[in-house]
């Protein structure tokens, strides 16, 4: 039987900004899981998608939906566009040519939805896929894709404090492949996918996180998505599920097999768009 935690765990609503798989394929290649080679099937991307999509809906969190543009296959990986926070989006500059005709989207999405501070990062910065909210504090990874200089950009638009971290395996180039903010206090991750002092690090911050096998990370079920209490993440991963429970967390199983032939997974198709304005508005 499977121990029940008796830990209560709660969600906060949750304000995030997705973007349908309408054009998704693979027809390039940027990181390893990517292989032009391999069909792919647009209706099942389109319907995984569709159930994650039903699954935040369902919890009660606000989805709003950005556009996908013709000819940018991995629009659908809206966690890259931007860092969203307080009224303030810092837009992407992504590493690749192929996906650089994304920022200009994302820049009048925010700018159309009264973001007082709308800024194109200056460097190479990919969004959420690197910047991870936890509590007060930002996550940041370097390695593969943002560049180490983004994480001075994000600290100093933002006004936060951010822990600077080096990705150091290709499978796992995009931080939100490598470790899942929980909640404010909690993280799960994959130790060898970080340098020796970012594993140092990540030790001294998390003493009680959750570590992950390289076979589950390999199903992406790092690249989770969590409201504090229920935390969605692929079918497969059973045992870090069952650990999730017995922290008193509720885990989601969805299938993002499809999308994994992209490079991406759950968290990749999700922007949280932290304190977004229109919260204001509706609490008020
Ligand atoms: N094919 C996309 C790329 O390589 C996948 C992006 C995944 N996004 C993420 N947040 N990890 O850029």
């Amino acid at each position: 039987m499977s121990q029940v935690s008796s830990l209560s765990r709660s969600a906060r609503r949750r304000h995030y900004l997705l973007c349908a798989p309408t054009h998704f394929d693979v027809r390039y290649s940027i990181n390893p899981w990517m292989d032009p080679g391999q069909p792919t099937s647009p209706d099942l991307a389109m319907s995984q998608w569709q159930r994650l999509h039903g699954v935040l809906v369902d919890l009660g969190h606000t989805v709003e939906l950005i556009e996908a543009v013709p000819g940018l296959p991995d629009m659908v990986f809206a966690a890259n566009g931007a860092i969203a926070a307080d009224g303030r989006a810092l837009v992407a500059r992504f590493r690749y040519a192929e996906r650089v005709d994304e920022a200009p989207a994302y820049v009048e999405w925010f700018r159309s939805r009264g973001y007082h501070d709308v800024r194109q990062a200056t460097v190479v910065n990919e969004g959420e896929g690197d910047f991870l909210t936890a509590g007060k504090q930002i996550l940041a990874g370097a390695g593969f894709r943002s560049d180490p200089g983004s994480h001075d950009e994000v600290r100093d638009f933002f006004g936060k404090e951010v822990l600077s971290l080096s990705l150091v395996d290709p499978r796992f180039y995009h931080l939100d492949t490598a470790i899942a903010v929980l909640d404010d206090e909690e993280v799960m991750y994959l130790p060898q996918a970080f340098s020796p002092e970012s594993r140092e690090l990540l030790a001294d911050r998390y003493p009680d996180a959750i570590a992950a096998t390289e076979e589950e990370a390999c199903l992406f079920a790092l690249n989770a998505v969590s409201d504090g209490r229920h935390v969605i993440l692929p079918t497969a991963a059973t045992r870090l599920a069952a650990q999730l429970r017995e922290r008193g967390y509720e885990p989601i199983g969805v299938d993002t097999t499809e999308l994994l032939k992209a490079g991406g997974g759950a968290k990749c198709c999700t922007l949280e768009l932290h304190d977004d304005p229109a919260d204001a508005v509706d609490q008020a």
